[in-house]
């Protein structure tokens, strides 16, 4: 039998510090995926139902990261989640939704509950401004079967020519307190529109990720089963920035060959692939046109891919491999899994990660999907492995090529208990808000860099020196020796929670 290699985990190595002359505040943890996808936090959140959907997507993006939203809803509510994100906020909008004299005013009450705006501007056939429509024209009673021209303010209209920058935008909405600013060129057409809400998130959030436009990036999840094409073509429609194959295999002939289809009919989408766990892996998916390669197969907190296959690499090694093979290709390599804490995040980035992606740290937040559960006085939230029974049930057995046994399908009709689970389902402590983790994630990032001298984040790469830590490393680099420890937000004892 030929030499078996080592390979290893974030707990078996640390980085050795280095003589330094620059200050945590001062390093630049900025990253780009892609010319079109730069991050100013490298995080991305996990394609899963219980982290991503928009309000998962948004809170990420105003921090600098990216949110994947996970593909286990209807091609229909998934590519809403996606316009939703886009739609959110930009500062400037350049298509605004827009209503028409004659619909119906339950048409403005519908667009309100979906677009979650307060109102719109309203245009004949020409897109020229005849008015605007907002929830104060609609607090008073509405007959049944009103039109929108009987509510809508029409006179006095405030408008701005186009060419208006957002400061000055923002001086003409303060001086006439309005919360809207229709854009109208010289025939009096509509081309854009300033919204204040907009305008304050852009000051409030100076860090969001966000495309040419203004618009808060936004990527999200396909697979490879029946409809996968369609799915990828009305995410596209929707606006996202990055679409996402996701399969706990990626180096696999069907994955594979998707991808290069994706990537011919889409050629302007950034286009990532995974999982893999190897330069090989890497290097295959990179020649099926991927831009981005995702890598971790095995290392997640609610994976048994790696105990129930006997398959799978620990992770640090995985993120060598990969990465050094994506710096040779040109891609950028994204760290899936695994991550603990915030010092994990430094060592997938010294190690050559372009990015890393989290699950279980950001899916006990405010703004992950679910309820918060109540159990023995604490709170928590609830989290699943999309390869655990219920969660391949509602959408992802695809992504462990079992398709053919989930819901629906006629051998899951003949035989139910027949899917094998690579993942489980379990509670979180509940973490706050995603700018409390993502703060504490940050901070870690720059306290790390800051140890090792490195101004960026190819800085970090250049300068990493890892060293291998023992049992016994590890026993002194966790707290010891205490009975009662108080709760730190970017800390928990290993094994609780
Ligand atoms: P963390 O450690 O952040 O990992 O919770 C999130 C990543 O785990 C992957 N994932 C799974 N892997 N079985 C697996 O083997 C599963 O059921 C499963 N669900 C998610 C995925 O890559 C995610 O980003």
């Amino acid at each position: 039998m030929t030499e078996i290699p080592e390979a290893l985990s974030y707990d078996d190595v640390l980085l050795a510090p280095q003589a330094s002359a620059i200050l945590p505040r001062d390093v630049d943890v900025s990253s780009a995926l892609h010319e079109r996808i730069r991050l100013n936090l490298p995080l991305l959140s996990a394609a899963m139902d219980k982290v991503t959907e928009a309000p998962m997507a948004v809170a990420l993006a105003r921090q600098g990261g990216l949110g994947v939203i996970h593909k286990n809803a209807s091609v229909e509510a998934q590519a809403a989640m996606v316009e939703g994100v886009k739609r959110s906020e930009s500062g400037f909008i350049n298509d605004p939704v827009t209503l028409r004299p004659d619909d119906p005013v339950d048409r403005a009450f519908d667009l309100m509950a979906h677009y979650r705006v307060s109102g719109f501007p309203v245009v004949d056939g020409d897109g020229a401004l005849v008015g605007i429509i907002t929830n104060r024209d609609l607090r008073v009673d509405i007959e049944p079967g009103s039109r929108v021209h009987e509510h809508m303010t029409r006179d006095g209209l405030i408008t701005a020519e186009p060419g208006t920058t957002l400061s000055q935008a923002r001086d003409v909405m303060q001086v006439h307190r309005v919360e809207k600013l229709p854009i109208v060129d010289p025939d009096g057409r509509l081309t854009g529109m300033f919204t204040f809400k907009d305008i304050e998130k852009v000051h409030k959030y100076p860090n969001a990720a966000k495309d040419a436009r203004g618009r808060l990036l936004c990527a999200a999840a396909v697979g490879t089963g029946p409809g996968s094409e369609e799915r990828a073509a009305a995410l596209v429609d929707a606006g996202v920035d990055l679409l996402a194959i996701d399969s706990a295999h990626g180096h696999a002939t069907g994955i594979l060959e998707f991808a290069g289809k994706l990537k011919d009919r889409h050629p302007d989408v950034v286009l990532m692939v995974g999982n893999v766990a190897t330069g090989d892996g890497v290097r295959a998916c990179a020649d099926h046109g991927a831009d981005v390669v995702k890598i971790g197969v095995g290392p997640g907190s609610i994976c048994t891919t790696r105990v129930v296959t006997g398959v799978g690499m620990p992770q640090f090694t995985a993120i060598l491999e990969a990465a050094r093979a994506g710096a040779e290709l040109g891609v950028a390599t994204i760290a899936d899994g695994g991550v603990r804490y915030s010092g994990d995040v430094v060592k997938a980035l010294a190690a050559g990660a372009t990015a890393v992606m989290v699950g279980n740290l950001l899916a006990g937040t405010d703004e992950s999907p679910g309820e918060l559960v109540l159990a023995g006085g604490r709170r928590y939230k609830e989290y699943r492995g999309m390869g655990s029974v219920d969660a391949m049930r509602a959408g992802s057995a695809d992504r462990y090529f079992q398709a053919d046994k989930a819901a629906g399908s006629a051998a899951e009709a003949r035989e139910p208990a027949k899917l094998v689970p690579e993942g489980v389902s379990g509670l979180l402590p509940y973490r706050g808000t995603v700018g409390e983790v993502t703060a504490q994630l940050e901070g870690g990032i720059r306290s790390g860099m800051g140890y090792l001298g490195a101004t960026d984040l190819a800085d970090l790469a250049d300068r990493a020196r890892f060293v291998r830590q023992t049992a016994g490393g590890m026993r002194e680099s966790h707290v010891h020796d205490l009975d009662v420890v108080h709760e730190a937000p970017n800390y928990q004892v290993p094994g609780s929670g």
